[in-house]
């Protein structure tokens, strides 16, 4: 069960208010935290990284700052998360059988949870992570609550998210022919008429998107440090 991991990092922080994935977080770049567990899998054959080309020089000396084995490219992104995928896709190693999508922005995802994906592979074509909704969820208009949702069957989906190869190509292949935009690869693969299976987990996973988050994060790393 060997796959490609592809990393998007091309993004521009725009609700962050500045690009995030190579600031520096309690001493490491952020994105080093989440290369570290595709790093450490041993399902994981290679990583592909999606990021903007003036970033290449300074992703590159992140990436050689890690030792490892593993082939690790760095490829340019594109205007959108799913165009920066999409290039991704066409550099994966040819002999690759799955594909792994997780986003440089959630440093906390651990090798346990990538293989706990791709191990899924064995009796599904695509999966994904998520969680059922805590909280009372309202559909609004205008600032004003039209009606409740019943949570039951609502789950809020992160990265990362696994795949065949054949399933995502042909997904993303459907979704360029037809001008499908989507903001995760499950919603691709889902309007491509697949079955995406979900895997319950609520270990802390949460994408960096605002400035709380970062706070957050840190947090969460000053608390490693000292248990
Ligand atoms: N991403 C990418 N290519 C893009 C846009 C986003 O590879 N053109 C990546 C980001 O770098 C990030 C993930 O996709 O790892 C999505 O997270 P998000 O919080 O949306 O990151 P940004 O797009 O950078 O933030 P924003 O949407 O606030 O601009
Ligand atoms: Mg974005």
């Amino acid at each position: 069960m060997l796959a490609s991991a592809i990393i998007p990092a091309a993004g521009s922080g725009k609700r962050f208010g500045e690009k995030k994935q190579l600031k520096e977080l309690s001493g490491r770049p952020l994105i080093h935290y989440t290369l570290t567990p595709f790093l450490e899998s041993s399902a994981i054959a290679e990583i592909v990284i999606a990021a903007q080309k003036k970033d290449f020089d300074k992703l590159a000396s992140v990436v050689d700052s890690i030792a490892t084995e593993k082939k690790i490219s760095i490829i340019e992104g594109g205007d959108t998360r799913q165009g920066s995928i999409s290039n991704a896709l066409a550099q994966i190693n040819s002999n690759t059988e799955y594909v792994c999508v997780h986003d440089a922005a959630r440093p906390f995802v651990s090798s346990e949870l990538i293989e706990k994906l791709i191990n899924a592979l064995k009796t599904c074509d695509a999966v994904t992570v998520g969680r059922k909704s805590t909280d009372t969820l309202k559909e609004c208009t205008n600032g004003i609550v039209r009606r409740t949702i019943d949570r039951k069957k609502i789950w809020q989906v992160q990265t990362p998210q696994a795949f065949t190869k054949e399933v995502i190509m042909n997904a993303y292949e459907l979704a360029e022919k037809q001008n499908i935009l989507a903001t995760d690869d499950s919603s691709l693969v889902e309007e491509a008429g697949y079955q995406v299976n979900i895997i319950n987990d609520s270990s802390i996973n949460f994408k960096i998107t605002t400035k709380e988050d970062w706070i957050m994060a840190e947090a969460i790393l000053r608390f490693k440090k000292n248990v």
